[in-house]
């Protein structure tokens, strides 16, 4: 499978928007939780299963990682989580005015596509549209979780945040695992891997004030 898709390419300017989400989930009431760059699924998946509490919303740009992932749910016939194909930047944007302002309550960034040259860095899924995007969606006190295993991005990333004026630094202690989307310190695929490997994981966590 292809592993790296040019998301400012044509073919990802259309989108099929997210649904409302009294049409996906059983209840829409529930806090959501929203990954961006989803990939295989599996950990939204386990989250989702774990977690009964929380609605799970995973935003890919690799259609076929998706179809594999929603054919998994309807295996398992799980009830708060979908996922939804497409260039997150542009999914992100079209729900503004859509969602209920109190029910997102965070948003995870994990292990994204590095895009190493410089020249490519506005293919980076993180960009100041997407995180004053992010900030009209959410209520106040809503958290941005990151995570990388590469440096460069990952300032690249805490830089952009902290720029937007409407997130600070959070303090992890603070964070109730019971409230967390992620209470179990589930890992992704990616995580396993870098774990593994030995290699360094940089994390952080923004609130919005
Ligand atoms: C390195 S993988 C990490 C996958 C998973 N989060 C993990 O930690 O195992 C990055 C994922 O982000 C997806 N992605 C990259 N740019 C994206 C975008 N603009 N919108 C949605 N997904 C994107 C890629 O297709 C890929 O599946």
């Amino acid at each position: 499978m292809r592993q790296h898709v040019n998301p400012l390419s044509n073919f990802f300017k259309d989108i099929k928007p997210i649904p409302p989400l009294n049409e996906i989930f059983l209840d829409p009431d529930k806090p959501l939780h929203i990954d961006i760059g989803s990939g295989s699924g599996e950990f939204l998946i386990n989250l989702a299963m774990q977690n009964k509490y929380w609605n799970y919303l995973g935003l890919e740009i690799r259609e076929k990682l998706v179809l594999n992932a929603k054919s998994k749910i309807d295996q398992e016939s799980i009830e708060n989580l979908f996922f939804v194909f497409g260039n997150a930047n542009n999914l992100i944007e079209d729900c503004i005015g859509k969602f209920n302002k109190d029910v997102l309550k965070s948003v995870s960034f994990n292990f994204p596509d590095p895009w190493f040259k410089k020249r490519h860095h506005k293919r980076r899924v993180i960009q100041p549209e997407l995180i004053d995007n992010i900030s009209q969606l959410m209520t106040s006190g809503g958290l941005i979780y990151i995570k990388s295993d590469v440096a460069e991005l990952f300032t690249y990333m805490d830089l952009s945040i902290i720029k937007s004026s409407d997130f600070i630094s959070y303090n992890n202690k603070n964070n109730a695992s019971s409230r967390c989307y992620n209470p179990n310190n589930s890992k992704t695929n990616r995580e396993k891997y870098v774990i593994q490997r030995n290699l360094e994981i940089y994390e952080r966590i923004y609130q919005k004030i």
